[in-house]
């Protein structure tokens, strides 16, 4: 008999496919989110899931489902699992690095390019039948080319945001927990400073660290104040990283200039301020959202949770045991 897994949310029918040849796959291809009774329920009698960042793998999900071998991120970023909590119940954790670093890494540039020059203000602008002609300081923005960018967490994606901005020709400037190996530096051209420095040097500031306990609020009032007035700040890492009612105030307030994020406390239901505020750029969680890379990441995913179940080494282990 067939292993028994769940694919909690719409993948592709490829993605089906390869399974069914290893599996028994229940998918809920109606895509409509599962609270956590209702995931508990369905995990109960499978051996393996296909989860997303909107499923919260914790003790009280594990206990209920003592089949349980391996859970797979379609998500590099996991702050919906808690590790340690699946490595006592011996179940197998992976997630999706790599695929998703282009794009993700092109889309921080979609919303540093839209929050300068203000893009989202002036086409709802343009829409509304508002504009009456050409005027020389209309939507006056910030130039990109140029600046400095500042970047918080020179990994993976943080090192494709910074190899883009060589073509603004911009000075670009790190923080990160630890300092990166010269080689890394010199393909990036991106010098390590202080969290103070790059806060008060950077005209756009942009974060790349994962969600842990460490980052969260990573920047709150005290860190937006020590933002220039005129730059501006980009997230597509994750909520909580940024202490969204701090930067609306912020942003309210003109401490700083404005705002681009993909990402929110508490998704998706996320904080009403943002949407009486001209100055933000504002997208539902999408920077990896490209046709091809979506479809990496969930064959991807896919390809762990076969190797899970088969006896061998996922490509992409979270928790050796
Ligand atoms: C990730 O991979 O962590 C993304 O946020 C999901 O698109």
């Amino acid at each position: 008999m067939k292993p028994k897994v769940m694919v909690t949310r719409e993948v592709f029918d490829e993605v089906l496919d390869y399974l069914s040849q290893y599996f028994e796959v229940t998918s809920n291809q109606s895509d409509i989110p599962m609270d956590a009774e209702t995931l508990g329920i369905k995990l109960s009698d499978k051996q393996g899931a296909m989860i997303t960042i909107s499923d919260r793998i914790d003790v009280a999900l594990l206990s209920r489902c003592p089949n349980l071998k391996a859970v797979c991120n379609i998500a590099v970023g996991y702050n919906n699992i808690d590790l340690e909590a699946c490595t006592k119940a011996k179940v197998i954790a992976t997630n999706t690095p790599g695929v998703l670093d282009d794009t993700t890494g092109d889309f921080t540039w979609t919303l540093i390019l839209a929050t300068a020059r203000r893009l989202t203000e002036a086409e709802t602008y343009l829409r509304a039948g508002q504009w009456d002609g050409w005027k020389l300081k209309q939507f006056l923005g910030l130039d990109v080319h140029h600046a400095t960018l500042g970047i918080f967490g020179l990994g993976r994606i943080g090192q494709v945001v910074a190899r883009r901005a060589i073509g603004f020709e911009m000075k670009v400037i790190y923080h990160d927990i630890r300092r990166m190996p010269p080689d890394i530096e010199e393909s990036c051209r991106a010098r390590f400073v202080s969290k103070e420095e790059l806060l008060s040097q950077a005209d756009i500031v942009t974060l790349h660290v994962p969600y842990s306990p460490e980052t969260h609020h990573l920047i709150g009032k005290a860190e937006l104040k020590q933002m220039k007035p005129t730059a501006i700040l980009i997230n597509a890492s994750r909520g909580g990283v940024v202490d969204d009612e701090a930067l609306i105030e912020a942003l309210r307030s003109g401490t700083i200039a404005g705002a681009g994020l993909d990402v929110y406390e508490n998704e998706p239901k996320f904080n009403p301020g943002f949407l009486k505020l001209r100055n933000v750029v504002l997208a539902p969680h999408i920077a990896s959202s490209s046709r091809a890379t979506r479809y990496k990441m969930a064959m991807l995913a896919a390809q762990n949770l076969v190797a899970s179940l088969t006896g061998k080494i996922p490509p992409n282990l979270l928790n050796p045991f």
